[in-house]
């Protein structure tokens, strides 16, 4: 179904575009690398203050609201550049493990990034109350930045997994 799926996209009148005008895909790229700095620049922030080692003078929730926000906006502009990437070559991600791992691995991200803001937003000083908490906070961050670095790892490695 995935081939079909595949073989199907690579026909369309648009994947035939970004496969010919040779600057569409490293456009693409570059606007992709670009968000993923952006994105990626506000989720350590955020990590790193709940570890306590950044901006330990701003309050927790503020920092919150100053860098969280900012990732929603960004994915929707991974996930447009990311779409088109897939329609210019469909088989290089639909039919490589790796891009699903990716995709699983974003959704870990999505879950405790929504998770973190809303806890933040709903109660301030959810991840500070007391001891259990902060180590908590700091369990989350941790694995914020693994699952954050997953991602981008298994974002270049799908050039060197892909099948034929
Ligand atoms: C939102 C949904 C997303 C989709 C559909 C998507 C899709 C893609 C595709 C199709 C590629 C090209 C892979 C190739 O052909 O070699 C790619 C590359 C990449 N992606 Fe994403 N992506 C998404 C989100 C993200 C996120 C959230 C990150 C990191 C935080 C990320 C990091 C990367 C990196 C580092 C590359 C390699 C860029 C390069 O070598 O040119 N992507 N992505």
């Amino acid at each position: 179904m995935l081939k079909d799926l595949s073989s199907w996209l690579a026909a369309t009148a648009l994947s035939h575009t970004i496969q010919t005008a040779g600057w569409i895909i490293p456009a693409l790229q570059t606007i992709h690398i670009l968000a993923v700095a952006v994105l990626f620049s506000s989720a350590i922030l955020v990590d790193l203050r709940l570890w306590r080692l950044l901006q330990r003078d701003v309050p927790l929730p503020e920092v919150a609201r100053r860098f969280l926000p900012a990732i929603w906006p960004v994915l929707v502009i991974l996930l447009l550049t990311g779409g088109l990437l897939i329609i210019g070559e469909p088989r290089r991600s639909l039919l490589n493990t790796t891009f699903y791992l990716k995709m699983t691995l974003l959704v870990v991200a999505i879950v405790l990034t929504a998770g973190l803001q809303w806890s933040l937003a709903s109660v301030p000083e959810f991840w500070e109350k007391d001891w259990l908490r902060r180590l908590a906070a700091r369990l989350t961050a941790t694995v914020s930045v693994v699952v954050w670095c997953g991602i981008i790892f298994a974002g270049r490695w799908i050039a060197y997994t892909q099948v034929g």
